[in-house]
């Protein structure tokens, strides 16, 4: 029988959430100073670094990114009746923020080279009754920004941007999280920089903000009053409570400051897979994650099965190595709510077979070179 503690130590974990230096303190400090709901010292850090980070102008830290996404549904004013655009092969959350005020999901399909949304089928998706456009930037690899700003601007629609994978990413046409009027960041556990459940609504569009501050605090102007800019708050707008504690905001602070660390770290494991699964993959026909001109955000790293067959065989292969792999994405568009909620132009074949051929590798930063050999030493005995 296997000694489960053994096991244990020798399990590569698929992620593993970052450790700051400064985050016990920070949350000790915070804990101590008698000021640990939301919008104190940290949160302005933090939304201060990020600011910084994505150029977004204005950045309101959340609860988590499925709120931030809720939030933006909601800014842009999206209900009954109203379409919304996005990718099949997503997260929930992205859906869900339209489903909840009662507009539809029209799912389209991906790029198998990137994982992200076809603009060949927004442009064919967009109706009258289309409200906006949500992408995401799957990995960190910019979608097609050039030709889904173009589709965007023709028809005088929004854009939704969920980049939950892709803080801090320099697409060439600007960061990630600025292509839209509304970008959203995670900070749950297994992203890049987390503080255990969190999230951002970055609002690039100004015109947006007042509004954005009345929703995120209960549907009143507390921000303006916090401010000085007005004597009393009062309830003056429909809204909830999207704000992220201090507790949380101070352990976000302390991981931005690692930021640069934090990339760097996952960056080395990312290039030893690209480097040295190369060879590899081409004698087995496997396609490794290849962003066009080389832009992602260290976030995932996945390989391209040949057929479905192989991914759970790979998953099981590396499971016996005590390795921990993943698939992704089970599409939208065919899972129960999605149609529920939602509809489809076409087929959507592409991510039918992207999400059952796909296979992402452990990645975190602070990974050992061991362990990044154990894994790479794994893929090539498959
Ligand atoms: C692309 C994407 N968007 C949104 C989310 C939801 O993030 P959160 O857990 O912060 O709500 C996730 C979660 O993994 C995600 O992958």
């Amino acid at each position: 029988m296997l000694n489960a503690e053994a096991l244990a130590v020798d399990v590569v974990r698929f992620s593993q959430p970052y450790r700051s230096p400064d985050e016990l303190a920070n949350v000790h400090s915070v804990l101590a100073s008698g000021h640990a709901h939301g919008d104190g010292s940290f949160t302005a850090k933090a939304a201060g670094r990020l600011r910084a980070i994505t150029t977004s102008p204005h950045v309101l830290l959340t609860t988590s990114a499925t709120h931030a996404l809720e939030m933006a549904s909601s800014l842009l004013g999206i209900g009954v009746g109203d379409e919304v655009i996005l990718p099949s092969y997503t997260f929930p959350s992205a859906a869900n923020a339209v489903a909840r005020t009662g507009a539809t999901c029209v799912f389209v399909d991906i790029d198998p080279a990137t994982g992200n949304l076809d603009p060949d089928q927004v442009e064919e998706a967009v109706g009258p009754r289309t409200k906006a456009i949500s992408i995401m930037n799957y990995g960190g690899v910019p979608v097609d920004i050039a030709a889904i700003t173009a589709i965007a601007l023709k028809a005088a629609l929004p854009i939704i941007e969920d980049n939950a994978h892709g803080l801090g990413v320099d697409s060439g046409m600007g960061q990630l999280g600025t292509i839209g009027v509304l970008g959203v960041q995670s900070f749950h556990d297994t992203k890049n920089v987390h503080s255990g459940e969190g999230g951002a609504l970055l609002v690039n569009d100004p015109a947006l903000l007042e509004r954005a501050e009345i929703m995120r605090e209960k549907g009143t102007n507390r921000s303006q009053y916090l401010r000085g800019q007005i004597d009393k708050y009062r309830w003056v707008d429909w809204g909830s409570s999207y704000l992220l504690s201090e507790i949380n905001a101070a352990v976000l602070d302390s991981q931005l400051a690692s930021f640069d660390e934090i990339q760097r770290l996952r960056l080395s494991v990312w290039d030893r897979y690209a480097l040295e699964l190369d060879d590899w993959a081409d004698h087995a026909g496997v396609r490794l994650m290849a962003p066009p001109r080389g832009i992602h955000a260290a976030h995932l790293f996945y390989l391209v099965m040949p057929d479905w067959a192989s991914q759970s065989r790979m998953i099981d292969h590396l499971k016996q190595d005590g390795i921990v792999s993943a698939f992704h994405y089970v599409p939208l568009h065919s899972s129960p709510a999605g149609r529920r909620y939602g509809r489809v132009l076409r087929s959507l074949n592409a991510c039918e077979d992207f999400s059952r051929r796909i296979v992402r590798l452990p990645l975190w930063a602070g990974m050992s070179e061991d362990q990044v050999t154990r894994v790479i030493g794994a893929v090539q005995a498959f």
